[in-house]
């Protein structure tokens, strides 16, 4: 065998989806929180891969999974890298949450619908932090296609402002030219599609703080989104992309 084994990602790729199709079928939903079944299925996708994996029941139900990796004797435990994970979904209480309807199209410059062009859309919450930056638990991001007239519409909140990394030379760099290092509320997106040029992004909320001040200068007039409330009390905005073809 040669040193470098050659992969066939595509492969690899429609694997992982359906291994991940699957564990999505088993119902976790949290509360009552069912994870013994999805425990179970992943130690089964763990152990056929050689992976030593245990399935610990804490409580009636409660399931977890403890997998240990080794390529070979560790020299030192402190070395070891510890990864955690949910097995459960968590619902969303509305009471708990401002739900905002985003809609809009993706078309080309002639007008023309570009169907099933790849939005893909990830923001900061209404507390000014990213999914990332609070654990490992993926929230408030997600991937859309357009339907056939390029329209597409999904759920958001209001997302808040929030500073850039400023403790290593960016926040150096902007004391030095007496800037803060805030942005304000914004989501971002990415929009792909065959035959176009990518489109990469970001919406800012109108009346939202520091937007004549953004710490890395994206504000445009163009940009700035206005959440509306309807009749219905949810607040909704729409915006229109425009691709450029290749
Ligand atoms: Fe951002």
């Amino acid at each position: 065998m040669s040193a470098v084994e050659l992969k066939d990602w595509t492969k690899v790729g429609d694997d992982t989806v359906e291994l991940l199709r699957r564990y999505l079928r088993i119902d976790t939903t949290n509360p009552p929180g069912n994870e013994l079944a999805a425990a179970n299925y992943i130690a089964g996708v763990l152990r056929k891969e050689n992976i030593n994996a245990e399935v610990l029941e804490l409580a009636p139900g409660r399931g977890a999974v403890v997998a240990r990796l080794q390529a070979g004797p560790l020299p030192d435990s402190s070395r070891a890298l510890l990864l955690v994970g949910h097995l459960d979904v968590v619902g969303v209480d509305p009471a708990k949450w401002t739900v905002n309807a985003f809609s809009g199209t993706v078309k080309d410059a002639n007008g023309r619908p570009v169907a099933g062009a790849k939005l893909d859309v990830w923001q900061a919450g209404a507390d000014g932090f990213y999914d990332s930056q609070k654990g490992n638990a993926m929230n408030l991001r997600g991937i859309f296609r357009a339907d056939a007239k390029g329209r597409f519409h999904f759920r958001c909140v209001r997302p808040e402002f929030y500073p850039v990394p400023h403790d290593g030379p960016v926040g150096r760099m902007l004391r030095a030219t007496g800037r803060h290092p805030m942005r304000p509320p914004h989501l971002h997106f990415w929009i792909t599609a065959r035959g176009y040029k990518p489109l990469i992004t970001h919406l800012f909320v109108r009346g939202g703080k520091y937007l004549d001040s953004d710490a890395v200068f994206g504000v445009k007039p163009e940009l700035i989104i206005d959440f509306k409330k309807g009749r219905d009390g949810v607040a909704a905005v729409h915006y229109d992309f425009v691709l450029m073809r290749n």
